[in-house]
């Protein structure tokens, strides 16, 4: 399961990676020409990250694909995978660099039908757009779900890469219908850290992790914690009972009558 980042801003990018939970990136030329940058200032800063796989967009003819594939793999190395749309010029271009062991990310897949048509012209990722099928009424990850169950079937090596996602919800159903890899907008990305009840939670463990070390209670000297003991109570568990020897809770503290055919009641 691999997180992609979606995006051509350097900065955004920087900070996702830094969370150390990112396997890669993919640009396209929309994402490029919003950063204001050449595209190949974009890859080198991307590669000095340290990023290990860089998905770089190609356009044109067969021909011209090809000779840009294997000029930006000489250029930037192991990191570059090559981009190529899902048309006859695209498929050809896929053929021709996958034997040569380029990778290559076929783009603009909608249907599981051009998924078989990339895998047999041995494209390392296959890219459904999720979002945009969802934005013309169909169901993106059932997509997703389609080409995976179909993968899965004839072996295929080829792994899907859910893109054009736009919510967390999304994250979660492309990698349950079993997507191999999400890539994700910056901002969605961030979002995946969130829950109401996390941050609920997280503040009253921080105000009692405050009242724990007050100055009331030790005198806000975390040393004068040392040499404090607390004496575990100790006691008898045959099972059914715990009896405890302390004189506050002497004698026997019944959990209820177990009956292993019916179950516990309290
Ligand atoms: O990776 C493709 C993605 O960038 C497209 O996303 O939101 O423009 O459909 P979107």
């Amino acid at each position: 399961m691999k997180i992609f980042i979606d995006s051509a801003d350097v900065w955004a990018i920087k900070d996702a990676y830094e969370t150390g939970l990112i396997d890669g990136v993919t640009t396209n030329p929309t994402l490029i020409m919003k950063s204001g940058r050449h595209p190949e200032k974009v890859y080198q800063k991307l590669k000095d990250m340290g990023i290990g796989d860089i998905s770089m967009e190609v356009v044109g003819n067969a021909e011209t694909m090809i000779n840009e594939g294997r000029r930006l793999k000489a250029k930037f190395g192991d990191c570059a995978t090559i981009k190529v749309p899902c048309t006859p010029d695209g498929l050809l271009a896929c053929h021709t660099l996958s034997k040569e062991l380029i990778r290559v990310n076929v783009t603009l897949i909608f249907s599981t039908a051009q998924a078989i048509l990339a895998a047999k012209a041995g494209a390392a990722y296959v890219s459904p757009f999720v979002g945009r099928l969802e934005d013309n009424s169909h169901s993106g990850v059932e997509v997703v779900r389609s080409i995976v169950d179909i993968y899965k079937k004839h072996g295929i090596y080829t792994e899907v890469l859910a893109a054009s996602i736009r919510d967390v919800a999304k994250v979660t159903l492309a990698f349950w219908n079993g997507a191999h890899i999400c890539t994700i907008p910056p901002k969605v990305f961030t979002k995946m850290y969130d829950h109401v009840l996390t941050d609920a939670g997280l503040k009253i463990f921080d105000e009692d992790h405050k009242t724990t070390f007050s100055s009331e209670r030790v005198g806000g000297d975390m040393d004068r914690l040392d040499g404090l003991s607390y004496d575990f109570p100790t006691g008898i568990d045959d099972g059914f009972t715990y009896t405890i020897d302390t004189p506050e809770t002497q004698g026997t503290v019944d959990f209820g009558d177990f009956d292993p055919g019916v179950g516990f009641n309290p």
